[in-house]
């Protein structure tokens, strides 16, 4: 019996999904581990807060969190510069604010956990304009009954969902409630105060710009040699490849394997924007930008370093709030990133987004109802406590 050749078509839409389902079979460690039980039997409470912490959105999934426990009830938080995004994002904002997230899924857990997490952000001055060796936060634990936030109980459920949205309306009032949500209670900044606000749109002419922006933000993000190339030197190729690194962009699924094996994929491969192969690859996300009902977006009003640990975690209770609304979310930060190849697109991103003078988007994402995905892999809490 003849076995079906897979249609490079299936193979191709495989590539734009990025979402790990772990089966790999041999002694490589458990992708997708991390997202089970997490804390469950740590008798610490950093290490059960840590344990949630990790599980936070960040870019490209690079997972940059590196955490000194100090004594028995403080903790510092430093970020791991060998896990940088230089070329596409040069300032390392984006960065930041994947440890604003860190923070805010520690603090959740701690909440949950009977503690209150009192976060000193940079204690030795904030960086500019790159980070270096100092620390992002000090954090002390403090035994303290306070009621839980719910959006602790997504924090298991939560996903970057980079499938295709089905064609279902999101309502305005779910909209509201997940921005609402996003800043907060008692204030929106860690440490200083760093305004931020949440907006949104389903107006059909603003939708239709920002699919088009969202779209050409990744096309010329691809265009770019520098910016492309740092992708694909994260992209993680089959089940084995994903097991051993847990982080960078997943691609996997029987068709990758298959792909993968036959030679048809490869780092040389998805490295040329010139093989039809990539391009459709490629040309794959475009349906992903245009099946957005909604987009959603945090401007800053400033752009501290401050500002952008808030930012982060306004983001991650953003997207908390959206599973919880039932909602799935997708950032497109192709257009916020700062080298000047993205210049143009950039200045667009910032009128659409209403933001003033002097005010930063800080995140573009698209939201509406998709399938249920699997999580992305993480690396595991041992490879984030350094002392
Ligand atoms: C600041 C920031 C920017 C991001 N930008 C993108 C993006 O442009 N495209 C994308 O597919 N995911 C983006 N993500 C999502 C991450 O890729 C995702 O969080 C990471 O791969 C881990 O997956 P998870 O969120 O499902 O745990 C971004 C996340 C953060 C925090």
């Amino acid at each position: 019996m003849k076995t079906p050749m897979p249609s490079r078509r299936h193979a191709l839409a495989l590539l734009a999904a990025t979402p790990f389902a772990a089966s790999c079979g041999g002694n490589l460690p458990d992708p997708v581990a991390a997202w089970r039980s997490p804390g469950a039997g740590e008798a610490d409470p950093r290490r059960h807060a840590l344990a949630h912490a990790i599980l936070a959105p960040n870019p490209h999934n690079r997972q940059p969190w590196l955490v000194d426990l100090l004594g028995d009830h403080e903790l510092v938080l430093h970020v791991d510069l060998d896990r940088l995004l230089p070329a596409t994002d040069p300032y390392d904002r984006q960065i930041t604010l994947g440890c604003g997230a860190f923070l805010e899924l520690l603090a959740l857990a701690a909440g949950a956990n009977g503690h209150r997490a009192e976060v000193t952000l940079w204690p030795e001055g904030e960086p500019q304009t790159r980070l270096d060796g100092r620390p992002v936060a000090h954090v002390r634990l403090i035994a303290e009954a306070t009621p839980k936030d719910a959006l602790f109980d997504h924090i298991l459920a939560r996903r970057t969902n980079r499938e295709q949205f089905k064609n279902r309306a999101v309502d305005e009032a779910a909209l509201a409630e997940i921005a609402n949500a996003a800043l907060p209670p008692g204030g929106n900044a860690i440490g200083s105060p760093a305004p931020l606000r949440v907006d949104w749109t389903r107006s059909p002419e603003q939708l239709a710009a920002l699919r088009a922006l969202a779209w050409n933000g990744f096309d010329t993000e691809c265009a770019t040699p520098a910016a492309y190339q740092e992708s694909v030197d994260l992209m993680r190729i089959g089940g084995a490849e994903i097991a051993r690194h847990r982080d960078g962009i997943a691609l996997e699924g029987p068709m990758i394997e298959f792909a993968k094996t036959v030679g048809l994929l490869n780092r040389r491969v998805l490295a040329d924007t010139s093989n039809r192969f990539t391009r459709d690859g490629i040309n794959a996300w475009r349906p992903l930008a245009e099946s957005a009902p909604a987009y959603v977006w945090i401007v800053s009003l400033e752009n501290t370093r401050a500002a952008q640990i808030a930012a982060g975690r306004a983001y991650a209770r953003l997207n908390l709030s959206a599973i919880a609304q039932g909602l799935a979310m997708h950032p497109w930060s192709q257009t916020l990133q700062e080298y000047p190849e993205m210049a143009e697109l950039y200045a667009e991103a910032e009128r659409l987004a209403g933001a003033k003078q002097g005010e930063t988007v800080q995140m573009l994402a698209r939201v509406g109802y998709g399938e249920t995905i699997r999580p992305a892999p993480r690396r595991g809490l041992s490879e984030h406590i350094r002392a």
